[in-house]
């Protein structure tokens, strides 16, 4: 039988050679293609500001310090979601508050446990647009304006996923952050950005990527700058460019590796549709919308999803979970968070990688059927 990825990444030709001509330009860092790759996202996305970073996890962090989250702070994430969320927080000197998910149909944040665990020491929350499936940005926005809070976009997941109000997911807060990892969908290694319309959240995210220093190398390599001054205690987060100028080679075909993913997941869903013992959370306008960074199915509980995890594994095909923050030890003791638990304890991601054509998703829907009858 053919191995079946979770997820693969597939360069173009074009690809490689943009990275082959960076690495011969002789200039690999903070350069021509960073500058060139911000320009892109700001007008990709209509975001007056974007700035790159070294991961998803970076973008959070300098995210967070830059709508100016101090120790002390309450920041407020979903538990179901990955670690780098609450460790971004807790860098930036805060306490990580989890609140819960809607539920089974919708595993993204609700808001209204956003709203019952907001105290005086919140700071900020972190909405996070879970598998690429947009969050409920716009009532967390009139939630965080009334209670003066700030609110970051966990778009990790969600690059090119479209709001219900048609707004890009990671444009409506005050700062939205992606990720550029392998996994996602415009992937370069690793990598990330930050968008904003505030200039000032965005002058701190680009000072305090690279040192809080008032200029860089390459702004003194063009006879910009002759020295620098350091302003604030920074970090190295910065991207470099033969990851930009994969993002930028990679970039005109987001929408159609997004398409393809979609294809892939409506393909699954009516493969999958009347098999007993088989959830499919969200629904078809969030599967028109989102941006499919992964196709999760819900099984009825934790042994279901091991059998059924078990049978594809011996047919080649790989499948995937990850825990809820609260069921972690690191996090226990934020919990609980008991809808966000249940959906962790019995998800399971199915491939969506780029060889997936239709007899593996007829394939892989027969496994999961068998292995639950
Ligand atoms: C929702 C979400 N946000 C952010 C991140 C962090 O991104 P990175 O891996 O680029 O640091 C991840 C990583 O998996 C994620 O799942």
């Amino acid at each position: 039988v053919s191995r079946v990825a979770l997820n693969e990444t597939a360069l173009s030709e074009s690809d490689v050679t943009a990275v082959l001509d960076t690495l011969r330009s002789g200039w690999l860092t903070m350069g021509p293609r960073i500058q060139e790759l911000e320009q892109t996202l700001v007008e990709r996305f209509g975001a007056p500001h974007a700035v790159t970073v070294s991961s998803g996890t970076a973008a959070l962090q300098l995210a967070l310090l830059g709508v100016g989250v101090e120790p002390g702070d309450e920041v407020i994430l979903p538990a179901l979601s990955f670690v780098g969320g609450v460790a971004a927080a807790r860098f930036a000197g805060a306490e990580p508050v989890l609140c819960d998910v809607r539920g089974a149909d919708d595993p993204c944040l609700d808001v209204d446990d956003v709203a019952a665990r907001i105290t005086p020491r919140t700071k900020a929350v972190v909405a996070v647009h879970l598998l690429g499936y947009g969050a409920d940005v716009g009532a967390l926005r009139t939630l965080c304006a009334e209670r003066g809070i700030a609110l970051v976009e966990d778009a990790g997941h969600a690059i090119g996923a479209r709001l219900t109000d048609g707004a890009w997911a990671g444009t409506v807060g005050d700062a939205g952050c992606f990720s550029l990892s392998a996994g996602t969908q415009l992937g370069v290694g690793e990598g990330g950005f930050v968008l904003t319309a505030d200039e000032a959240i965005a002058g701190r995210v680009r000072s305090l990527r690279s040192h809080a220093m008032t200029s860089v190398t390459w702004d003194r390599h063009r006879g910009h700058a002759n020295t620098y001054d350091i302003v604030d205690i920074g970090f190295n987060f910065r991207l470099d460019e033969p990851r930009a100028a994969l993002a930028l080679s990679r970039l005109p075909r987001l929408d159609a590796e997004i398409e393809r993913r979609r294809g892939l997941v409506r393909a699954l869903r009516s493969a999958l549709a009347d098999a007993p013992g088989v959830g499919r959370p969200w629904d078809d306008e969030a599967v028109a919308l989102g941006a499919h960074h992964r196709f999760a199915i819900l099984l009825d509980d934790a042994a279901a999803r091991d059998r059924v995890r078990a049978a594809l594994a011996a047919e080649g095909v790989e499948s995937g979970w990850a825990p809820a923050l609260s069921a972690l030890r690191e996090y226990r003791a934020l919990g609980p968070c008991p809808r966000a638990e249940d959906v962790a304890g019995r998800w399971l991601a199915l491939p969506l990688g780029p060889s997936l054509g239709a007899g593996d998703v007829s394939r892989v829907a027969d496994v999961v059927r068998r292995a639950l009858a």
